[in-house]
């Protein structure tokens, strides 16, 4: 298939309208072949869009200073304009071109926890684009760990600016497949290096704030942050749409949503699963079709609902729901069910805080 609307389409690289197919390489997640992955440089060098696992979340990887480029990963997306991408690049070093300076501090956390799931905002410099930043005088940079990541970084030795290869506002892809889901003949290639294994996007944290502050709550937790800055403070809610100077656009309280209505109930384990097991006979009273997101421990008690279940892995596990929950928001939306049913998370090991983030954007509220 061919496009013939050059203006607002993804797949035009400086005036020349490409094939809408998307080429899907499979690549070794531990071991990355050097052609697969030189192909995959070349196409970015060249404008395309490339998208590729992180061990977060499967990142949609452009070209960070070429402004076409970017332009296509907006549209690809049907991303707001106003939403700031993440540059990818492979060591510290790298960031000096794209930033004022680098104080002591991102230096500490980059030392403790990069390569890895933590994003640094800093005062851009004058070469980074306005695509990537959103007109913001900062620009948000990590270096991650996954070995394909770091292979097509150092192959294509450019800034790689990447937002989650998902459409906007759908949960981010930890697999290939949900990018195809998403993203099939909108974009020029997938990396396909098997499941990513955080499966939650990158902490960010601003370090332009004094103090600093988590804007987005993510794989590292704001403990582990407080090792090196004692003094960072977390963002407390979701901000209302419509603010102005959204520190964060990302951090929209609807996002990362399953298309099916999901309603998230809050409290201790006995009471929300009685409020579910209640919700579910209501729903069905009223002819719906319903799915539990369920922990572990409540497959058993829930099962005498007769609905579907999609298994979370156990509460305790953090690591492991955090690894499931944006597939099975996925699979809950191919069920074709009227509403969704999920539960908090009640333990306070490190990541249940982003993951109940994640859990009340994708939720609408409570009835
Ligand atoms: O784990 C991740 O961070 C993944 C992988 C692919 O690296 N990327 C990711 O990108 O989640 P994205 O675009 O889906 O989310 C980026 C978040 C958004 O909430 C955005 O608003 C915020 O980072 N952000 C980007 N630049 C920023 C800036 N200059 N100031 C404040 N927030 C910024
Ligand atoms: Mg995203």
């Amino acid at each position: 298939m061919v496009s013939d609307d050059p203006k607002g389409n993804a797949n035009c690289i400086d005036g020349r309208i490409t094939q809408l197919v998307t080429e899907v390489l499979h690549v070794d997640p531990t071991n990355p072949g050097m052609e697969l992955i030189a192909r995959a440089a070349e196409c970015l060098r060249a404008g395309g869009l490339v998208a590729f696992p992180t061990e977060t979340v499967y990142g949609l990887g452009a070209h960070a200073l070429d402004r076409r480029a970017l332009q296509r990963v907006f549209a690809a997306k049907e991303r707001p304009a106003n939403d700031p991408l993440i540059v990818h690049v492979t060591a510290i070093d790298d960031i000096e071109p794209l930033v004022v300076e680098i104080p002591r501090v991102a230096r500490e956390l980059a030392a403790r926890f990069w390569p890895g799931p933590l994003t640094m905002v800093l005062r851009r410099s004058e070469r980074v684009p306005d695509e990537v930043t959103a007109g913001l005088e900062t620009v948000a940079i990590r270096v991650p760990s996954h070995p394909i990541a770091q292979a097509l970084l150092r192959c294509a030795r450019l800034p790689i600016a990447a937002p989650s290869a998902n459409r906007f506002s759908r949960p981010s892809p930890t697999r290939a497949a949900h990018v195809l889901a998403d993203l099939a003949d909108r974009i020029d290639m997938i990396l396909d290096g098997g499941p990513t294994t955080v499966g939650l996007e990158s902490t960010v944290v601003d370090l332009v704030r004094r103090p600093p502050m988590v804007l987005r709550p993510g794989a590292i937790d704001a403990e582990a942050l407080r090792a090196v800055i004692p003094d960072v403070r977390l963002r407390a809610r979701p901000v209302d749409p419509g603010t102005a100077g959204l520190p964060a656009p990302g951090m929209l309280p609807k996002h990362y949503a399953p298309a099916t209505p999901l309603i998230l109930f809050e409290g201790d384990r006995a009471s929300t699963i009685d409020a579910i097991a209640q919700t579910v006979r209501l729903r069905r009273e009223r002819g719906q079709s319903v799915a539990i997101l369920a922990f572990r421990d409540d497959l058993e008690p829930l099962r005498a609902l007769g609905v579907q279940l999609l298994d979370l892995g156990n509460e305790n596990d953090p690591p492991t729901v955090a690894s499931r929950l944006y597939a099975a928001l996925r699979e809950g939306d191919e069920l074709g069910v009227d509403v969704i049913l999920v539960r908090n998370i009640t333990t306070d090991r490190p990541l249940s805080t982003a993951i109940q983030d994640r859990l009340r954007r994708a939720a609408s509220p409570t009835p």
